[in-house]
């Protein structure tokens, strides 16, 4: 029975306590937050755990074999690399750290103890981005291809807006499909980009365009802002067909099981709807994944040593500029 440990104690944190405490394999016996308030809201939601104030605490007790860390991402590399150091495995939160060199210098020290350091990459392990992302991997659309996000909406706030804590959403929302396209696509090239700040308050980049390109010529789109409402958009296209997020002129699944669905067409026109059932979700997944990690059963999907060029991408970004730049992508 492995014996896992939550580092934050916030959202995230509690989120992924009940995906650890819903699985087999593992008990959560502990939590480590700085705020008296979280860490008393979390002793009611897990009457079980144990309770520290730091990460240096919950690391050190001898009560944990296995930590989960969803600190502010800015407090990543110092929550991650103190686990680290005292030899225990970790499945971090998304995006893995603020900056290449704090991923780089993670994965270092997870080579040098030999110890499991898993990022959590939550849609690697969606059944349903992967049920559409095996259609793109199949070759069913051709190539290349381009993979097209447009977001728009008030963003989290607090310290995702600031620059080094959260680095606002083409560093936080936006990994997510980075990191699905480095997985699909393979490794990332260069991106150009364009960027405005709507929001005087934000010290974070809060609005921008990027073009990812990909060695094999596919792109990913990403046009996003945390600071003006608006509709999504969401598609990825190819020579030999598309998929759209939605049923296109198919009806909805009829059977009882809830379902999240997308629609595959080709180019002569025939529609087909790859759905996939939405329980478990990707945490129980992810979680029950690690403790395979853990337990050196499997290879980790989804390595710091993956998660680092999704870093790459929104960093090289973020370092952009407002200009329209075509900037190559590096994280060795
Ligand atoms: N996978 C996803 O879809 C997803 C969704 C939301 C957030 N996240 C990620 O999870 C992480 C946490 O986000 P959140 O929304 O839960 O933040 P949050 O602000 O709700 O919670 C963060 C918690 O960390 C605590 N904390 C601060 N410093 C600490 C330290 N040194 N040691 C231990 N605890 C400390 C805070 O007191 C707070 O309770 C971020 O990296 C975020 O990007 C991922």
């Amino acid at each position: 029975m492995i014996r896992v440990g939550s580092i934050g104690l916030g959202g995230m944190g509690s989120h992924q306590a009940r995906a650890f405490d819903g699985v087999d394999g593992c008990k959560l016996v502990a939590g480590a937050d700085p705020s008296p308030e979280m860490r008393e809201r979390f002793a009611g939601n897990f009457p079980d755990t144990q309770l520290f104030d730091s990460t240096e605490a919950i690391v050190n007790s001898g009560k944990v074999d296995a930590v989960v860390v969803a600190v502010p991402t800015g407090l990543h590399y110092a929550a991650v690399s103190t686990a680290l150091a005292a030899g225990i495995p970790v499945l971090v939160e998304k995006p893995m750290a603020r900056t290449v060199e704090e991923c780089k210098r993670l994965n270092e020290e997870a080579d040098r103890r030999n110890t499991v350091l898993m990022v959590a990459h939550c849609r690697r392990f969606d059944p349903y981005w992967k049920s559409w992302g095996a259609y793109v991997a199949s070759g069913k659309l051709g190539a290349p291809i381009l993979w097209r996000n447009a977001m728009a909406g008030f963003g989290p706030g607090r310290w995702y807006m600031d620059h080094e804590m959260g680095g606002g959403p083409l560093m936080d929302g936006a990994v997510h499909n980075y990191d699905f396209a480095n997985f699909l696509f393979g490794d990332p090239e260069s991106v150009l980009s364009s960027s405005v700040n709507l929001d005087p308050e934000s010290t974070a980049l809060d609005t921008c365009s990027a073009i990812v390109r990909y060695r094999n010529g596919n792109q990913l789109l990403m046009s996003w802002s945390w600071a003006a409402r608006g509709n999504g958009l969401h598609d990825i296209i190819g020579p030999k067909g598309f998929i759209q997020f939605g049923t296109g002129d198919l009806p909805e699944p009829e059977d009882d099981m809830p379902h999240q669905y997308c629609c595959y067409t080709d180019r002569e026109g025939e529609q087909t709807l790859i759905k996939s059932k939405s329980e478990p979700d990707m945490y129980a997944y992810q979680a029950e994944h690690f403790l395979s990690c853990v337990r050196g059963d499997v290879t980790c999907l989804s390595p710091g040593t993956e998660a680092i060029k999704a870093i790459a991408v929104a960093d090289t970004i973020l370092q952009a500029g407002p200009g329209g730049e075509s900037r190559e992508v590096s994280w060795t």
